[in-house]
């Protein structure tokens, strides 16, 4: 798995046992994982700087951080039910003291990513712009309707996350982007009622003129089979059924869409699966996506003439976007550090050589590709069992 994929991959994992030990009432434990899920995406936000989604992570950090300030204030546990009470709020009327913690999960600032971002992945840009960009602009031609549930679903690091945060660009969308452990943490014991008013700011929005995306990623760990469901998940699940069924087949002028992601759709239960309508594989790259991204990757980069680009792509069969985009950092990393050691770069004007094809070689024998074969036709299986184009 790439860097970036683990970092997030290890922050969704803290958060998640946070919330588990933060609804057991083991606050300390709860706190210190919370901690460690934000240094996790601190991490990645600073590894990249430059990264697209890095909105999303520091949402999501400030989330784990709204709670830990409530854990910490309580002393016992009536006190954390007062804060968790006052905490919810009706959205539009708490202004005071600052935007209330519901406010704060709506993107205020939605990431800024372009479809020309978003590499290959040609089926899933057309299928998405098919169920909601064209509808958005001219609902008049839908007289059937048109679907609201899309599940963007594949192996790591490949762009589903990319893809919902384009289309939100695109359509200039509200864009209410949640994930499992911040919806749960920040929401403890309020979640069902905080799902209900989420999706009313959504109709809201709709209603008054501006589409609505309610983003969900990691939607298996919130609504998978195998959910912790002792502390009322299956509250929040039924919620969000019914929410979603509340948006489908509305009138033309309704605008309130369901992207939901998820590497693990074998653990979605039908209830939840034929809810969205549109089910869109997103696959790992082939060779010449490979390449449009080694294109874009290598972009910013000094390399040598003789650096082969093809066989690059040819090189990383069954890599993910994400760790094409790692082997790319690498091999700069690697050329920069050699440049540090070598004591050149005390000298302001000295530059380092340019990466050559064995910087890439050495850093591609050093990976395995994120995704295995197995994995691969697990995907497909699924694909086929529940495709909806
Ligand atoms: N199709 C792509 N085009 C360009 N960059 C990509 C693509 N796929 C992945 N990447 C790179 O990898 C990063 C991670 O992608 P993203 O978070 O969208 O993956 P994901 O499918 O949501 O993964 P996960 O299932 O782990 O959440 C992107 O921000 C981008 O830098
Ligand atoms: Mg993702």
């Amino acid at each position: 798995m790439s860097a970036s994929n683990e970092l997030e991959k290890a922050a969704t994992a803290y958060a998640l046992d946070a919330v588990r030990l933060d609804k057991q009432g083991t606050k300390g434990r709860a706190i210190t994982l919370y901690q460690k899920a934000i240094e996790s995406l601190l991490q990645l936000v600073q590894l990249y700087p430059e990264y697209n989604l890095n909105k999303v992570y520091i949402q999501r950090a400030i989330s784990y951080q709204e709670r830990i300030k409530v854990l910490q204030v309580s002393v016992s546990p009536t006190q954390i039910r007062r804060e968790i009470d006052n905490d919810s709020a009706d959205p539009e009327s708490s202004t005071e003291g600052g935007k209330s913690s519901y406010g704060e999960l709506i993107q205020s600032e939605k990431p800024q990513v372009n479809w020309e971002e978003v590499v290959g992945l040609e089926t899933a840009k057309r299928a998405i712009k098919e169920a909601i960009v064209y509808p958005v602009e001219r609902p008049d031609l839908f007289p059937l309707g048109w679907p609201r549930g899309i599940l963007l679903f594949g192996p790591p690091g490949c762009g589903k996350t990319l893809l919902a945060a384009a289309v939100a660009t695109e359509i200039d969308a509200t864009f209410y982007s949640i994930d499992a452990a911040s919806i749960m943490s920040k929401w403890l014991g309020e979640a069902e009622k905080k799902v209900a008013k989420l999706f009313g700011s959504a109709r809201k929005s709709s209603n008054d003129g501006k589409p609505a995306i309610v983003f969900v990623d990691e939607l298996d760990s919130l609504m998978g089979k195998h959910s912790n469901e002792v502390g009322g998940e299956i509250r929040v699940r039924n919620q969000f059924l019914k929410e979603m069924d509340g948006i489908v087949d509305k009138g033309k002028k309704f605008h309130v869409y369901v992207i939901g992601a998820t590497n693990k759709p074998w653990d979605l239960d039908w209830a939840f699966i034929r809810r969205f309508q549109k089910r869109i594989l997103v696959p790992l790259p082939n060779h010449h996506t490979r390449l449009m991204m080694l294109k874009l990757y290598t972009s910013n980069l000094q390399l040598e003439q003789s650096v082969d680009l093809h066989e690059l792509a040819r090189l990383s069969e069954g890599f993910s976007g994400s760790d094409i985009r790692d082997v790319c950092q690498s091999a700069q990393l690697k050329l920069i550090g050699e440049f540090f050691e070598s004591g050149k770069a005390t000298d302001k004007l000295a530059k380092p050589r340019h990466i050559n094809m064995s910087d890439f070689r050495a850093t591609l024998e050093t990976r395995k590709p994120s995704v295995s074969l197995d994995m691969l036709s697990l995907y497909n299986r699924w694909f086929e069992a529940f495709k909806a184009l």
